[in-house]
């Protein structure tokens, strides 16, 4: 199990080899089941730690996690990728914002942001609630954010952002829905309490259900095709006929749903679930 420089270009089989006894470890150990990911994301991701350990291979690592117990969760967030950003692929919001004032203005909507990072995502959806849906249905509509990590969540839960995460936020939004403080941005307490966040693993745990609006995007990325379909499923449970799903731009439907959606729009990867 030793870790070479080709660790890293992919090519190193040992590293390969020894991959899964790590994430049984991780699974045994903490209850982070990462065994469905893609091997090759992971590894690289791994190797990180490596270099930032100085481990010089895999053995080393294993040895380093049984008497630094505090590298697990440094391991657990170099894989779990944070990357996020408000307004992420503009395009996509523009798209839903037209369907919910055109179908959902009346409708109490349900929305549920699965692996919603830092929140970025989240209170975007509740910026376009507020755009458009009508005063009453504002009242009752609720996004639901959910991430496997907890510090994630809990930095979404400050709402307090920089300004290089908002550069899809238009200058009349941004005054609308932020607080500028000491160089950042604090989303207002109307946008605020649209969310409820809470942790979630979606490859373990049950899904959430009632939805008329699912967005899980930038996830299935890291998956493994059978767990893209396992938790597909889940989502499919989540979300009611006629309600929209959106997935990442680099994502695909799993092949067995595709006869139950129809795209909406030419490459957004939004989906509307046939009733
Ligand atoms: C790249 S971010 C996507 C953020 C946002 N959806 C977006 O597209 O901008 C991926 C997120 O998935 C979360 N994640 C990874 N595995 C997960 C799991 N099993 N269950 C729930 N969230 C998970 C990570 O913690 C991270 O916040």
């Amino acid at each position: 199990m030793y870790i070479h420089s080709s660790f890293r270009n992919e090519t190193n089989s040992r590293a390969e080899q020894g991959l899964p006894v790590l994430l049984d470890k991780l699974y045994g150990e903490r209850g982070w089941d990462f065994r469905g990911y893609k091997k090759m994301t992971l590894l690289r991701r791994v190797s990180k730690r490596l270099h930032a350990t100085g481990c010089s291979s895999l053995s080393e690592y294993l040895r380093l996690l049984e008497n630094d117990p505090s590298e697990y969760s440094r391991l657990f967030s170099s894989i779990t990728i944070k990357v996020s950003e408000f307004f992420r692929e503009p395009e996509v919001f523009a798209a839903i914002a037209e369907i919910l004032r055109g179908e959902f203005c009346g409708t109490p909507v349900r929305a549920w942001c699965c692996a919603s990072a830092c929140g970025e995502e989240a209170y975007s959806v509740a910026m376009l609630f507020s755009e458009c849906l009508g005063m009453d249905a504002l009242g009752k509509a609720k996004v639901f954010a959910t991430d496997i990590d907890a510090d994630a969540l809990e930095q979404a839960r400050r709402a307090t952002y920089r300004i290089d995460s908002m550069l899809n936020v238009a200058p009349d939004m941004k005054d609308r829905y932020f607080i500028p403080k000491d160089g950042l941005y604090k989303v207002k307490y109307g946008i605020r309490n649209l969310v409820k966040f809470g942790t979630l693993d979606i490859v373990q745990s049950t899904p959430l259900s009632g939805m008329q609006l699912v967005l899980c995007r930038n996830l299935f990325i890291y998956f493994g095709k059978p767990l893209q379909e396992k938790v597909f499923q889940k989502l499919d449970y989540a979300l009611k006929p006629g309600g929209l799903l959106a997935l990442g731009k680099a994502e695909v439907l799993p092949q067995p749903y595709m006869h139950g959606y129809v795209p909406v729009g030419k490459g957004l990867n939004l989906f509307r679930k046939k009733g």
